[in-house]
């Protein structure tokens, strides 16, 4: 076993332009567009925060501006050509947008710092990988990103497969190897994602925990099939 904790720290979420910029330079990574939208006094709803979100992305790497419409089970659907992911809590949402390609798979997700204990992660990791929560200087922060890296692993497989249901989570393995972060598809759900790899960028500090998850950035950008969108949901 070995423990090897997320390194980086965020700003937190009463510091916006900090955040902000933290999450734009982890899109820049990512050869991707990133954009972040806060809650607000003036009632910034999912739907406002969505759109502002992808709209900031969109425009950072030249993409048609719109929020995606989703399928019938929450997935987003992206102009054909794009693809990308959104995320929502604790007032702040987080969209990321890339160009699409054979493969090409990102997903986002932003959670509260050590929201999932230890006890409530031994659902949803496998041994190996609450031994490092345990082990970990704060075992709830280590599972809760753990945790948020199968999320956001999900949403790349999910929008990638046009679709995934009924995935256990323990098929989705999360290691270390030094400060990056492995994710590999196993058992059943191997057979169903084309590609079962992907790397993860985590940044973990303060109130939220950040974590993209997808295909490594130099992979080729080509066409790709729009789909069937039902209309927005919310
Ligand atoms: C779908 C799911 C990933 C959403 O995560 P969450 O933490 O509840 O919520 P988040 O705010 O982080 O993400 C919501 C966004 O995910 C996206 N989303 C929803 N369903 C999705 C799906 N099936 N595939 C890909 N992305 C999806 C949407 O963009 C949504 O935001 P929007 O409606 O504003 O566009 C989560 O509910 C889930 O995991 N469901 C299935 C259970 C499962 O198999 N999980 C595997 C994890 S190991």
């Amino acid at each position: 076993m070995s423990v090897r904790p997320p390194r980086a720290r965020i700003a937190a979420p009463d510091d916006p332009d900090a955040l902000a910029a933290t999450w734009r330079a982890i899109g820049a990574r990512w050869g991707a567009g990133a954009g972040i939208a806060f809650g607000s006094p003036d009632g910034s709803d999912r739907r406002t925060a969505r759109a502002a979100a992808v709209s900031e992305a969109a425009d950072a790497v030249g993409a048609p501006p719109r929020a995606p419409e989703h399928e019938a089970d929450g997935r987003p659907c992206w102009p054909a050509g794009w693809t990308g992911s959104v995320s929502h809590r604790a007032g702040v949402t987080i969209a990321l947008l890339r160009r699409a390609g054979p493969g090409v798979a990102v997903g986002v997700d932003v959670e509260e710092t050590g929201a999932l204990s230890v006890a409530e992660a031994a659902l949803v990791l496998s041994p190996a990988e609450l031994e490092d929560c345990r082990a970990a200087a704060d075992p709830a922060a280590h599972a809760t990103v753990t945790w948020s890296v199968k999320e956001a692993a999900f949403k790349a497989w999910s929008t990638v497969a046009g679709g995934l249901a009924g995935v256990d989570p323990l098929d989705i393995a999360v290691d270390w190897v030094g400060y990056e972060v492995v994710v590999a598809a196993v058992g059943p759900l191997a057979r169903r994602v084309a590609t079962p790899a992907l790397v993860g960028d985590v940044r973990v500090g303060g109130p939220l925990t950040l974590a993209v998850v997808g295909t490594p950035a130099s992979r080729g950008a080509s066409a790709a099939r729009g789909c069937s969108g039902v209309g927005d949901r919310r």
